[in-house]
């Protein structure tokens, strides 16, 4: 039979205090019994961006009342729960310190094991939680600190099939926001204004287009974005707009080409690709979810995108990975250090688990 878990989820890797209860449903998948989230968009807006000393600072403000609201919501102790888990990296160091000392604090006073989780593998894994999917699939995480394509065939099994060379997708979004005077988080606001913009009026480029490796890169397409920016100075509202619109365009391209690229090297690797899941805050455009939709038809894939506020860091998705790395009978000891870089791919430098 089956054994049920319930498990904590702590999520502090950049600007989201998180703590979230899961359970696993007999006939798979998770119910969330509790997500709890802080955002610090607040404390960081005035800077355009993230301050990771200010994040590690808010983590410990906010993280022992986020874990205690979760805790009562799903009207449950820390004696009821299986499981403690934490993202324990790839993230801003002081962060991830917060939430793996609190983690292993909770465990050690309760004697329950703990469990250091891969926040990427996080993401790789939610699409199990959500829709209760099985493996193998792709994943395409698109999100502020990440774009990578990665075959996930199995619970630790993880192949990066390409990642970008240089900015994230998330990151584009957010620069090209802040360098238009839009604000910051950039990728809804580049999204909204790009609604009334006309995305052929710049011809801006599609790197990495035709490439067979499905590898990103975003730092000359932004760097494009300014200059034409630069060049019809002063902005009005419509420049902006179509600014906004052709840079989406340009994403979106080469979003599905760098799919394209991915598939054949599925098929050449693992057999024939059925299932594509997208994760991460860029998921939540719905021009690009619209444009995947499109391509996954054509390309007779299933895609599969978990609700937007599990695409986006939150505490429930650690829980799951917790809770998946349990069942498996992992789980990890007090020594188990925060991880500012930690690959999914098991054959990259430093992508071992340690000890399970
Ligand atoms: O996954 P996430 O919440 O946090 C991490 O980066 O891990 O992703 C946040 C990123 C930000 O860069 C944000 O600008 C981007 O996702 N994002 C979007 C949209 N909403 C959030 N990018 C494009 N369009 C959106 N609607
Ligand atoms: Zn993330």
């Amino acid at each position: 039979m089956v054994r049920l878990m319930r498990v904590l989820g702590i999520e502090t890797t950049c600007d989201e205090t998180a703590a979230a209860v899961v359970r696993s449903k007999p006939q798979g998948g998770g119910e969330i019994l509790a997500n709890e989230i802080m955002s610090q968009i607040a404390e960081h807006q005035a800077y355009g961006g993230v301050v990771p000393e200010l994040a590690a600072r808010a983590h410990i403000d906010v993280l022992d009342r986020l874990i205690q609201r979760a805790l009562d919501d799903a009207k449950l102790t820390l004696a009821d729960l299986d499981g403690i888990a934490a993202a324990a990296g790839p993230g801003l160091i002081g962060g991830v310190i917060v939430g793996l000392t609190t983690a292993k604090a909770l465990a050690l006073a309760t004697r329950k094991p703990f469990v250091a989780v891969n926040h990427l593998e996080a993401h790789a894994l939610t699409a199990r939680l959500s829709a209760g999917l099985d493996f193998p699939y792709l994943l395409l995480l698109v999100s502020g600190g990440h774009t990578q394509l990665v075959a996930v065939k199995g619970v630790g099994e993880y192949l990066r099939l390409g990642a970008t060379l240089d900015d994230a997708a998330g990151e584009a979004f957010d620069k090209v926001a802040k360098m238009l005077g839009l604000g910051y988080p950039g990728g809804p606001l580049v999204e909204r204004a790009a609604l009334k913009g006309n995305a052929l009026r710049f011809d801006l480029p599609r790197p990495m287009l035709g490439r067979p490796k499905p590898d990103f890169s975003f730092s000359g397409l932004k760097t494009a974005v300014r200059l034409e920016a630069e060049r019809i100075a002063p902005l009005s509202g419509a420049d902006v707009a179509d600014l906004c619109a052709s840079f989406q365009a340009a994403v979106i391209d080469t979003l599905v080409d760098r799919l394209r690229a991915a598939l054949r090297v599925f098929g050449e690797r693992l057999g024939a690709c059925h299932t594509l899941v997208v994760a991460g805050g860029v998921a939540a455009n719905a021009a690009i979810r619209r444009a995947l939709t499109r391509f996954c038809g054509e390309s007779g894939l299933r895609l599969v995108v978990p609700p937007i506020p599990l695409c986006t860091d939150n505490g429930a998705m650690i829980a799951w990975a917790g809770i998946e790395r349990l069942m498996l009978g992992l789980h990890d000891d007090m020594t188990f250090a925060a991880r500012p870089r930690w690959p999914l791919d098991s054959d990259a430098d430093g992508a071992h688990h340690g000890k399970a």
